[in-house]
């Protein structure tokens, strides 16, 4: 087999970089690991960047998201047990889509599909080979078969735990990391959402986020220790101590109900640099990874895609490959930013072993200056709603 482009991961960041490029008129296979349903199955976040929007309609995959996806011009910030809002259209003149990231793979699959792009799934023990000559190859075993597939480039999409970072020799990569020492305990229950928009609430007790899918479906999550396990949290044990952080107001009126999907996930920054690595270039979590605070990790895969399809477009369209070689500097520039407010709003936001009574008074007075600086809403805001690509 051969192609122009070999895309490892059938995630967010394969399927929207597969869509722009067949769309450009280039070809591309990709190799996804695990099952469409497996992949579909997983509950991701929901915050879309404009600029992600206005990348998911290029690549024409953006119908349902319109229908469906609902924008949000604010969130709450809260404290104490009291909240104030950040007007988003008033601090930097943007807002974001709320839409459920296992929404957008779904219609980034049937996108794929309409134009008859080519998924191998379940591909086992795929393999990055000559990424340093200019004859790349991708290997791999389905139904006891081997297969090659010669390429121009590999693009390493395939998420933290996936083949492509570690492609790159250790003697080159520099991976620079912060594991947080809490943990997310999410739940999603068929129940009206508890407010309009999302509420991130620092409390003594711990961290807690209301959010959302639709008016039907709720989002919430607490912060929790990291030797907590899903089992020791019943439904009932979660919406009391869910209901402890929230704002009395907004906890009176909390609609609970059973959860459908209750799980709890650890917290890490994650900056893999170069991103690139002669003709293989790494994309979203396979090359980065955010703590959920700030709801980049889906955004930041996105203007990775954006910068290495348009440089790769300008490659093949133009001959030019200079794009190609600042897609490293380029996209790193971008998730270092992201990197830090994901940082900042984490820090912001939960209890750490060594926060104390003055950690927590700082926390307490830096919310209470953003409830009442225009100013440092505004540097909230763009951050929030995404810096340019
Ligand atoms: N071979 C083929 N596919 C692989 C391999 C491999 N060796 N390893 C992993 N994969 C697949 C995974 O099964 C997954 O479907 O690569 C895909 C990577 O998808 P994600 O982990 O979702 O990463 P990405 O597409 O970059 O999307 C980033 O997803 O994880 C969230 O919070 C993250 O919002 C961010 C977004
Ligand atoms: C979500 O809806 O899952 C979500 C929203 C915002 C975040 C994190 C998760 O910051």
């Amino acid at each position: 087999m051969r192609t122009q482009i070999a895309i490892i991961g059938g995630g967010p960041s394969g399927l929207l970089l597969s869509q722009l490029l067949n769309r450009a008129g280039i070809e591309t296979v990709v190799l996804e690991r695990r099952s469409r349903d497996y992949v579909l199955s997983r509950i991701r976040a929901g915050v879309l960047e404009w600029s992600c929007v206005e990348l998911v309609r290029e690549a024409g995959a953006g119908a349902r998201m319109d229908g469906e996806g609902i924008e949000h011009e604010g969130i709450y910030l809260a404290s104490q047990n009291r909240g104030f809002r950040v007007d988003f259209m008033k601090s930097c003149g943007k807002k974001v889509m709320v839409y459920g990231q296992t929404e957008l793979t779904k219609d980034l699959y049937a996108a794929q599909d309409a134009i008859g792009a080519t998924i191998i799934e379940e591909a086992e023990d795929v393999a990055l080979h000559g990424v340093e000559g200019d004859k790349p190859y991708v290997t791999w075993r389905k139904d006891g078969v081997e297969h090659r597939l010669d390429c121009d480039f590999i693009a390493g999409c395939d998420g933290f735990h996936g083949v492509s970072r570690q492609t790159i020799p250790l003697s080159v990569r520099h991976e620079i990391e912060r594991v947080y020492p809490f943990g997310w305990l999410g739940i999603l229950s068929r129940t009206p959402p508890a407010a309009e928009e999302l509420i991130y609430a620092n409390h003594r007790r711990g961290f807690a986020l209301a959010s959302l899918r639709n008016p039907m479906l709720s989002r919430y999550y607490i912060q929790v220790p990291l030797t907590d396990s899903v089992e020791q949290w019943s439904d009932d044990a979660f919406w009391d101590e869910f209901r402890r952080r929230l704002p009395p107001d907004v906890a009176e009126t909390l609609k609970i109900g059973p959860s459908i999907e209750k799980s709890i996930a650890p917290l890490r920054s994650f900056v893999c640099e170069p991103m690139r690595w002669g003709r293989l270039f790494l994309c979203g979590d396979a090359a980065h990874i955010v703590p959920p605070t700030g709801a980049k990790g889906l955004n930041l895969a996105a203007s990775d895609v954006h910068y290495l399809f348009q440089a790769l477009k300008q490659h093949f369209e133009e001959k030019d490959s200079a794009a190609l070689h600042h897609y490293s500097e380029q996209a790193l520039k971008r998730v270092w930013l992201a990197t830090r407010f994901s940082w900042w709003m984490t820090s912001l936001m939960h209890r750490f072993p060594d926060t104390g009574e003055f950690g927590q008074r700082m926390q307490e007075t830096e919310l209470d200056y953003l409830e009442h600086s225009a100013s440092a809403q505004a540097s909230l805001a763009e951050n929030y709603c995404g810096l340019p690509f």
